[in-house]
């Protein structure tokens, strides 16, 4: 599938089940390849991004048996190989700015890399709270982009307090942290997603959470744990659009992460006038998930910004597919981060509604959304960016149809999507 063409569809229906959440995946894998200790990981998202993590972890010495949805890791119990080669993390931002944080205290030297999106991507953002650590980081453009060279050695600790909500950022230094001869607290302006917290205190390291921020001692290991991931609600997104735009759906989720940092999406899609109900919630090594019915309802605008926005970042594409069905104007604001995202996804968001005929003005720090319904079919590039194709094929089935270009990219983070967007139109 390079040209992917879809044509209108009626009702989303019956029941999906969704692949592994790709945050949790990346983290799953990391901090258990580092761990003292061997771990099971069932529901791990199969996909580009998180193979990218599997080999590096591989090529540092970790042991990582992959099966479909399952893995076995084999922790290095602290103590990572100097890898012969630089590091490939292809086009996964988790991959290299969480394995950074995790280098800098690895006595050796390691060079990480990555396609040409990712090597366009700001990487000064890990590299000044790294270096602030006591870490020795480099890369091109003085450690603003990848390739970035690390040479691991002891590190201090200290108070880093990053300008923007980034759990990427959060989770490179929580990560440097473990390495840390003093303790470290990090702060951000608003909370972002939790999911290294929780899975660093369920792999036994003591770590305090305050609305001020996150505190953890350094020196701690970690102890191998096993583990369910479950479905990634950022794949859940393109669902719960298309079964409240297109008429008459009605749509049964099941194992849907409902981290709270994770929920944006429904809870924006609820102020737009969405029928969404979670049926059944259950927790596993401290991440809760449940079952999402989701029915069809006329939308309304609504505005996005301030802490909502680490909520919903990687749903925008989406949300401004169901803000052209909506009635009245969609603001998203603050969310300047989308612009360093796989692509600059205000511009390639902007363009995908336009293709379709849609209204939509750009803003510095976001976009503005006229719900006026997408008048004609479209072709859109999403530019190797996963998130704006799959938005793309719901606008192209809740509209006149759509072809996508290069739609391959959509296996960076869900392979299956093709498949379960059939199964959920037949
Ligand atoms: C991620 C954090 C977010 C998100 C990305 C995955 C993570 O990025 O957009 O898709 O797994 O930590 P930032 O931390 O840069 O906001």
């Amino acid at each position: 599938m390079t040209g992917w063409t879809l044509r209108p569809q009626g009702p989303i229906q019956g029941e999906l089940n969704l692949p592994g959440d790709k945050s949790i995946t990346h983290r799953a894998l990391i901090f258990n390849a580092f761990a003292r200790g061997e771990a099971t990981i069932s529901g791990l998202l199969d996909s580009g991004d998180t193979r990218s993590t599997a080999h590096c972890l591989q090529a540092l010495g970790a042991k990582v048996h992959w099966q479909g949805s399952h893995a076995t890791v084999v922790g290095c119990a602290g103590v990572f190989n100097e890898p012969d080669v630089p590091l490939d993390c292809g086009n996964s931002g988790t991959t290299i700015r969480l394995l950074s944080g995790l280098l800098s205290t690895q006595s050796m030297l390691t060079i990480l890399t990555g396609d040409d999106s990712l090597r366009s991507r700001p990487m000064r953002r890990i590299v000044e709270p790294l270096r602030l650590l006591g870490a020795e980081v480099d890369g091109r453009m003085n450690g603003a982009r990848a390739p970035l060279v690390i040479r691991g050695r002891h590190l201090k600790g200290g108070h880093i307090h990053s300008p923007i909500a980034s759990a990427q950022v959060k989770t490179a230094v929580l990560l440097a942290g473990l390495g840390c001869v003093d303790a470290i607290h990090f702060s951000e302006p608003h909370k972002s997603r939790d999911h290294s917290e929780r899975m660093l205190e369920a792999m036994g390291v003591k770590i305090q959470v305050s609305k001020d921020g996150v505190q953890m001692n350094g020196r701690q290991p970690l102890q191998a744990t096993s583990l369910h991931v479950p479905g990634d609600i950022s794949s859940a997104a393109f669902f719960l659009v298309a079964a409240s735009i297109v008429p008459n759906s009605d749509l049964m989720l099941r194992n849907v992460g409902l981290n709270p940092t994770r929920t944006g999406i429904i809870d924006v899609l609820k102020s737009m006038g969405a029928d969404i109900t979670i049926v059944a919630q259950r927790v596993n090594a401290g991440e809760p998930s449940g079952d999402v019915r989701v029915r069809s309802a006329p939308l309304r605008g609504t505005r996005i910004s301030g802490a909502m926005i680490p909520r919903v970042i990687d749903e925008l594409p989406v949300l401004s597919v169901a803000a052209s069905f909506a009635d009245g104007v969609t603001h998203v604001s603050d969310a300047a981060e989308l612009r360093v995202k796989e692509t600059d996804r205000i511009e390639t968001t902007i363009e995908m509604i336009r293709a379709f005929g849609g209204e939509i003005q750009e803003r510095p720090d976001g976009f503005l959304v006229h719900g006026q319904g997408l008048s004609q079919p479209g072709t859109v590039d999403p530019k190797g960016d996963h998130r704006i194709a799959m938005a793309a094929a719901i606008a192209g089935i809740a509209s006149s149809g759509v072809t996508i270009q290069g739609a391959d990219c959509v296996t960076v983070s869900f392979p299956s999507f093709p498949h379960l967007l059939n199964h959920a139109c037949s």
